[in-house]
């Protein structure tokens, strides 16, 4: 699903690489988080996945596709085919919990009546139907991350990518939205999650993937956050 062949990245105006050496296989259905502390190359692997950033050098390969041979036309496309979350969750505060999700079909010219069918599913899936016509701007950070997440997985993706998804979130709304995520794993969704929850990453024993200075330092199939 996604594979990453000796990637180096160094960002303009920069000598020190983000990314050096990266060799990474993730299968299809695979779980998995990306630790290591800040400044370590987490976002910057996530970014690369989603086609943000180029590698310097070596190859990202996304389901199938060489992510640097996309034709800059292409990319919007490719992107549609992936789930995003953020951080910060991105939404569009003055439109409602609906049409937020819906705009994320609306680019892709889904028919009125696809809109109707799957973006209910969706807030369905993360237990924000009920509050489909009210503004993002009215909702508490964990609602409005489920709703991101809706967002996210209204498309039907392969591969659903999170950045810090609940870095800005108490304990009980993060683990609401981390349950969201390993649901959506359940269905057949490959996760990757960027994380500082040790909690989490401690008590569910995916696989962990562990960065420093840019580098792999640990690979681990039932890994633990592992930092003192
Ligand atoms: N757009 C950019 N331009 C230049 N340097 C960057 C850019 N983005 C990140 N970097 C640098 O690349 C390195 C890795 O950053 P990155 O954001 O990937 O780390 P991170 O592991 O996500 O950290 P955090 O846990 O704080 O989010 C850092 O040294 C950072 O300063
Ligand atoms: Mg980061």
């Amino acid at each position: 699903m996604v594979r990453f062949v000796n990637v180096t990245k160094i960002y303009p105006g920069q000598t020190k690489p983000s990314l050096q050496g990266i060799n990474l296989e993730i299968d299809r259905g695979e779980f998995v988080f990306i630790v290591g502390p800040s400044g370590a190359g987490k976002s910057t692997l996530t970014r690369l996945i989603y086609r943000e950033e180029l590698p310097t050098s070596g190859q990202v390969w996304v389901g199938g596709i060489n992510v640097a041979k996309l034709k800059r036309s292409q990319v919007p496309y490719f992107r549609r085919t992936l789930g995003v979350v953020f951080q910060d969750f991105k939404l569009l505060p003055d439109r409602t919990v609906f049409e937020n999700v819906a705009f994320a079909l609306e680019v892709t010219d889904a028919s009125r009546r696809e809109i109707l069918r799957r973006v209910p599913a969706a807030l369905e899936l993360v237990g924000m139907r009920d509050k489909a016509n009210q503004r993002a701007q009215e909702l508490s950070g964990g609602e409005q991350q489920r709703v991101a997440v809706a967002r996210a997985i209204v498309r039907n993706p392969s591969l659903v990518i999170a950045d810090e998804p609940t870095g800005n979130l108490d304990p009980e709304n993060a683990w609401q939205i981390m349950r969201l995520l390993l649901n959506i794993n359940q269905m057949g969704t490959t996760v990757i999650v960027a994380t500082h929850a040790r909690e989490m990453v401690d008590a569910l024993r995916k696989r962990v993937v562990a960065l420093e200075n840019g580098t792999i330092v640990r690979d681990e199939e039932r890994g633990v956050y592992g930092y003192a």
